[in-house]
């Protein structure tokens, strides 16, 4: 109904527009800039659509710690649904780490034995929208996506041997968390799951997991309800079941288009305050941030390097094995060094620390980064990093940051055109304009969390 009137009003407005260009062709120019910036409201229609049954069933893997080799993570536990599917950390503490969200620790144990208990690669991206079709690039990097020159469909790093039959980017991704040690398989020697993947890395693990739920009788009947192909038989259940509903699930319930700004877009002209609508303009106006924040989830798609300071263990990287070179890591290309994913900025108010390495622990500091680079990565200031003490990993935290041969290469890479003069006050709209694209639902997913899972395994962390 909202787009009706909106694209009625539009008719109308373009109408006047054409009239009066014939008396004053310099304001219908002004005019036509300033309503073309704005991008067209999200429908309904550009999502996919998913039956009851396969959605529960992706609830119910995305909370159930059986999908990691030592029943001690779930995809929830760092995908946080009181979050907004994050964890609140710079990097994340994967499998054996103890605790939820901020308050999540590395645990005691030499990080050799038992569970790995180090520290993640990257800052958690957030999980809302990615069922939109726009969504056809996942990771910082890139490393899952939709490509029709492969056979399955998709670039992953699975490479040649991922499975047939993904309906989406985003399902395909999901049977990736379960195949690093890090984050779900843990360490070698500790579950059979680990063991498998010194014979390969993805598919013996893959059956592992699947080998589980098989034994499952209660999972049995959800595959079996979930997709026709089953009929009761589990040797018919595979991974690429598995990652279906897992991505349906994502894709219905981290769903988020009821912002203030997206009721805005809908017609509803009351729906933001003034400051925010100030902020908006200068977003997709002079402060150039939507020359790759751009569209409807404020993404390009595409990847950058704007010289984030580099943390944390890093992707194992250069000669020092400290760093994150980024999309290079994925097309092997120099010149991709240093970039990263545009990330959308829905609900970014709720889904600190930003940047790829979660260094920035304020908003304002991080698009004042945006704004003088150079400045802020040789002035970075660690001590704002979320990264829960344990002294052998402390160790490694601030390796690359304090490397001044990695900071100037950081620096070299840098692509952003800053915007000049930009005042406070600016600032200050920008974040309004920012904290107008939550959608009041990510406050509190907690709906969306099962009143209990098929194996019975404990849904939260417990100290
Ligand atoms: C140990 C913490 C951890 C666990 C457990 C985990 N993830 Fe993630 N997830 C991450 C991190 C970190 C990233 C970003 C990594 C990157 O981009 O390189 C991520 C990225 C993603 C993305 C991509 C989002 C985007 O915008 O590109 C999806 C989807 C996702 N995870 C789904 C899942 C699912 C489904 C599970 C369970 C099977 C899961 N994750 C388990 C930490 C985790
Ligand atoms: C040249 C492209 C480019 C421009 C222009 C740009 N950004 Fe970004 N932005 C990025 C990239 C790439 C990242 C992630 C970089 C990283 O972490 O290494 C990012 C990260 C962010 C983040 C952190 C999001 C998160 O989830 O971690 C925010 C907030 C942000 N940008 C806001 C803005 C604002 C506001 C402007 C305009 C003043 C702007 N950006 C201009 C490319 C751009």
């Amino acid at each position: 109904m909202f787009n009706k009137r909106l694209v009625d009003c539009r008719l109308v407005i373009s109408v006047v527009y054409f009239l009066f260009s014939f008396l004053l062709p310099s304001v219908s120019v002004m005019a036509a800039t300033a309503n073309h910036s704005l991008p067209e409201p999200v429908t309904d229609e550009e999502y996919r659509q998913h039956s009851d049954e396969k959605i529960k069933l992706g609830q119910l893997l995305f909370f159930d710690k059986e999908l990691s080799g030592n029943r001690n993570i779930s995809c929830a536990t760092c995908h946080s649904p009181v979050i907004a599917t994050v964890d609140g950390l710079s990097v994340n503490i994967g499998t054996g780490g103890q605790g939820l969200g901020v308050l999540r620790n590395a645990g005691n144990f030499p990080s050799t034995v038992n569970d790995p208990q180090s520290r993640g690669i990257r800052n958690m991206t957030p999980l809302f929208n990615l069922g939109h079709q726009s969504f056809t690039t996942l990771f910082w990097d890139g490393r899952v996506q939709v490509d029709e020159t492969i056979p399955q469909g998709f670039l992953t790093p699975a490479g040649d041997i991922l499975p047939f039959g993904f309906d989406s980017p985003l399902a395909a991704l999901s049977i990736f968390a379960q195949t690093d040690i890090q984050e779900m398989t843990g360490q070698p020697g500790t579950n059979e799951l680990a063991d498998a993947s010194l014979i390969a890395p993805h598919e013996p693990v893959w059956e592992g997991i699947m080998n589980r739920l098989r034994a499952a009788p209660e999972y049995v009947d959800l595959f079996t309800e979930a997709f026709d192909d089953i009929d009761h038989d589990p040797a018919r259940m595979s991974i690429v079941h598995l990652g279906n509903a897992l991505g349906a699930f994502q894709d219905v319930a981290f769903r988020a288009d009821n912002s203030p700004f997206d009721r805005y877009l809908r017609g509803d002209s009351h729906a933001m305050s003034q400051n925010a609508k100030r902020g908006m303009r200068l977003f997709y106006g002079r402060a150039g941030c939507s020359s790759c924040h751009s569209g409807v989830f404020q993404t390009d798609h595409d990847f950058h390097a704007i010289g984030v300071p580099q943390v944390g263990p890093g992707f194992g990287d250069g000669e020092s094995g400290l760093e994150d070179f980024g999309r290079e890591g994925v097309t092997g290309e120099i010149h991709d060094r240093y970039k990263f994913r545009t990330p959308s900025l829905r609900n970014v108010f709720l889904t600190g620390p930003w940047g790829h390495d979660g260094f920035f622990n304020s908003l304002e500091l991080m698009i004042r980064h945006h704004l003088d680079p150079l400045n802020s990565l040789f002035n970075a200031d660690p001590t704002q990093l979320v990264l829960p003490s344990r002294p052998d990993l402390d160790a490694v935290d601030l390796l690359a940051f304090n490397n001044n041969e990695i900071t100037a290469a950081i620096a070299q890479a840098i692509e952003i055109e800053t915007p000049k003069n930009f005042s406070d006050k600016n600032i200050k709209y920008l974040l309004d304009f920012l904290q107008a694209l939550t959608d009041p639902s990510a406050q509190d997913l907690r709906k969306s969390v099962p009143n209990r899972v098929p194996t019975d395994l404990p849904l939260a962390e417990i100290r």
